[in-house]
């Protein structure tokens, strides 16, 4: 079967970052499984939506008319790269990937990023739910306080300020939000190797990674 590399992880870990840089040196595509969740969350903004009311949601993330064409991500024809990245974003998708009916929506457009020559896809159930037979499974983690600098100069990059008292606080909240929801909490996937990039630069995540690939 088409090979995957699953890479969860907490909030701003650096999922993304490794798995489009892994993905690059294998010649493979990437799923970044939170976008969807962070377009379900715009979508119920643009619409109105409760996101109270799990039907509507699901239906919502039922209904996401979106194209991936990396880095760009485009929801009805309008390009919402940067919109999705907002924190206000960030933190509607942490509360709407917590309803068990949204997360059984995006499953099988999940599967459908499996296509040869392989996938690398980053998020938080990658390994346990979404590609359980993934022939290599990573736990990606960090010291939270080094993933809220990672965040601040992330969001500073792209001319966004950003308070690092207040992305810490963002960011337990929504690690405590994501390991205790009784539906795909975020935990290392049977077999998983944990991998702790706090004191390790971008590269040697990388080198790390292919290494375990390559065996
Ligand atoms: O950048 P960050 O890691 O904060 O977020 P993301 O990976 O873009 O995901 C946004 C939200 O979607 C997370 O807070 C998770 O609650 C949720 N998510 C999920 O439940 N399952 C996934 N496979 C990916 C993301």
């Amino acid at each position: 079967s088409i090979p995957v590399i699953t890479i969860d992880g907490p909030t701003a870990s650096g999922k993304g970052t490794i798995a489009s840089l892994v993905a690059q040196r294998l010649g493979w595509h990437t799923l970044d499984s939170g976008a969807l969740y962070r377009l379900t969350a715009l979508s119920c903004l643009r619409r109105g939506v409760d996101v109270q009311d799990q039907a509507q949601v699901q239906q919502a993330a039922q209904n996401l008319n979106v194209r991936f064409d990396y880095p760009q991500i485009y929801m009805d024809g309008e390009d919402v790269t940067d919109a999705i990245r907002q924190e206000e974003v960030g933190n509607l998708a942490s509360r709407v990937a917590a309803l068990p009916l949204v997360r059984e929506a995006l499953l099988q457009r999940q599967r459908d990023f499996r296509v040869a020559p392989g996938l690398v896809g980053d998020g938080r159930d990658m390994g346990t739910v979404v590609f359980p037979d993934a022939p290599l499974k990573i736990f990606l983690l960090a010291d939270a306080q080094v993933r809220a600098q990672r965040r601040c100069k992330q969001l500073s990059e792209k001319g966004i300020s950003a308070n690092l008292t207040s992305l810490l606080a963002d960011l337990r909240e929504r690690d405590e939000r994501d390991r205790s929801r009784t539906h795909a909490p975020l935990v290392p996937a049977p077999g998983a190797h944990i991998v702790d990039s706090s004191q390790l630069s971008i590269q040697e995540v990388v080198d790390k990674v292919l290494d375990l690939w390559s065996g």
